[in-house]
C-alpha cells in the first residue's frame, strides 16, 4: 500500500525535543527517511539545514496530529491578557519587526551580498528599538520577546528584543546606544555561520572553529565595513564573562564594555531556554533559576540582580 507525505515546514521542528515520529526527506523524488521517532535534531543541524536551505521535511500523513500537538504543547504561550485575545496593536507591531528582523537575519547565512543583508539588518534594528521604546517600562509578558530559538536566526532576533528590553528597563535612554546595542545583538553570532561552513565536515573542526565566532564576526563586519565600533565590541565580548572564565580575551569586570555585559546575560539566558525542555513558560524559569544560581559568576552581580528582577516580572 502506498503511503500519503506531507510536508512538514522546518520551522516546526523543535531542536533538542524527541520528535513524535518518522521524519522523511525526498531525494530524487523519493521518500528517505532521515530520523526515527524518539530521536532529535539539535540546532547546529537546525542552521545547516538553514544554511543549505533545506526548509522542509516530510512527514507521513497519519503522523500529522502527533506533530501538530507535539509542536502546539512545546510552544504554547503562558496565559497574558493581550496574547489572549490576539495580541495589543503595540504587540503586533512588535512581531512583525521581529519577523522582518529574522529574515534579514537569514538573508545574511543565504547571502551572496552580504554588504547589502548588513545594511538592512542595521535598519531592522533600528525599527526595534522604535517598537520597543513605545512602551519601554510595561512589564511585558516575556512571551511576546522571545520565541523559542531554533536556530542562530530566531536566537538573534530574541537577543536582541531581550537585550533592548533589558536596557530600557534599566535606564539607558539614548536612542544612539540603544540602535548599537540592538545592532551588535542581532549581529552577535554572525561568526557561526563561517564556523558552520568551515566545519561542514567534521564535529570536531566545527568545535574547534565554534570558539573563533566572535572574532569571525568582528573579522566579518570589519569588511564589510557598515556596523559601528560598539556594535562590533559587542561581537567580540559577548561570550566575556565578569570572572573571566569567557572567551576570546578573559576579560574581567568592567574591563568588559557596559553593553557587552546586557548581550551576554539575555544570549545566556536565551541558549538556556532554547536548551531547556517542555513549554516556554517552564523553559524562562528554569532559565532564570539558572542565572540567579549556578551561573551567578559569570555576570555582574548589580546588573545581573537587576536583570533577573526585570525577567521575572514576564514569565
Ligand atoms: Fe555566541
Ligand atoms: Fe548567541
Amino acid at each position: 500500500m502506498s503511503q500519503n507525505y506531507i510536508q512538514w515546514n522546518l520551522e516546526k521542528i523543535v531542536p533538542g525535543e524527541s520528535i513524535p515520529a518518522a521524519l522523511y526527506l525526498q531525494l530524487e523524488g523519493r521518500y528517505v527517511l532521515y530520523r526515527v521517532a524518539g530521536q532529535v535534531i539539535d540546532r547546529n543541524t537546525f542552521d545547516r539545514m538553514e544554511i543549505k536551505k533545506v526548509l522542509h521535511f516530510f512527514v507521513l500523513d497519519t503522523d500529522r496530529d502527533k506533530f501538530k500537538s507535539w509542536f502546539e504543547t512545546i510552544n504554547q504561550t503562558p496565559a497574558s491578557p493581550s496574547i489572549q485575545s490576539g495580541g495589543s496593536a503595540s504587540s503586533i507591531a512588535l512581531k512583525k519587526t521581529r519577523e522582518e528582523a529574522k529574515r534579514k537575519i537569514a538573508d545574511i547565512f543565504h547571502s551572496f551580498h552580504a554588504e547589502e543583508s548588513i545594511t538592512q539588518v542595521l535598519e531592522t534594528s533600528s525599527s526595534l528599538v522604535e517598537e520597543l521604546t513605545k512602551s519601554p517600562l510595561a512589564s511585558q509578558p516575556l512571551a511576546e520577546l522571545q520565541s523559542l530559538s531554533r536556530g542562530t536566526a530566531d536566537h538573534s532576533v530574541n537577543v536582541s528584543t531581550l537585550s533592548v528590553y533589558l536596557a530600557l528597563n534599566m535606564g539607558y535612554s539614548h536612542m544612539v546606544i540603544l540602535k548599537h546595542l540592538a545592532a551588535g545583538a542581532l549581529l552577535h553570532d554572525i561568526g557561526k555561520i563561517e564556523a558552520l561552513k568551515m566545519g561542514e565536515t567534521s564535529p570536531e573542526l566545527y568545535e574547534e572553529k565554534l570558539k573563533l565566532h566572535p572574532a569571525l564576526g568582528d573579522e566579518m563586519l570589519a569588511k564589510l565595513g557598515e556596523a559601528s565600533r560598539e556594535a562590533r565590541i559587542i561581537v567580540m565580548q559577548h561570550h566575556e564573562c565578569h570572572d573571566g572564565s569567557g572567551y576570546p580575551a578573559g576579560l574581567t569586570g568592567n574591563k568588559i564594555y557596559d553593553l557587552a555585559k546586557i548581550v551576554s546575560m539575555a544570549n545566556v539566558f536565551d541558549e538556556l531556554v532554547a536548551d531547556g525542555k517542555g513549554p516556554l513558560g517552564d523553559r524562562q524559569k528554569h532559565a532564570l533559576a539558572q542565572l540567579e544560581g549556578p551561573l551567578s559568576a559569570k555576570f555582574h552581580p548589580t546588573k545581573l540582580k537587576k536583570v533577573i528582577k526585570i525577567l521575572s516580572l514576564g514569565v
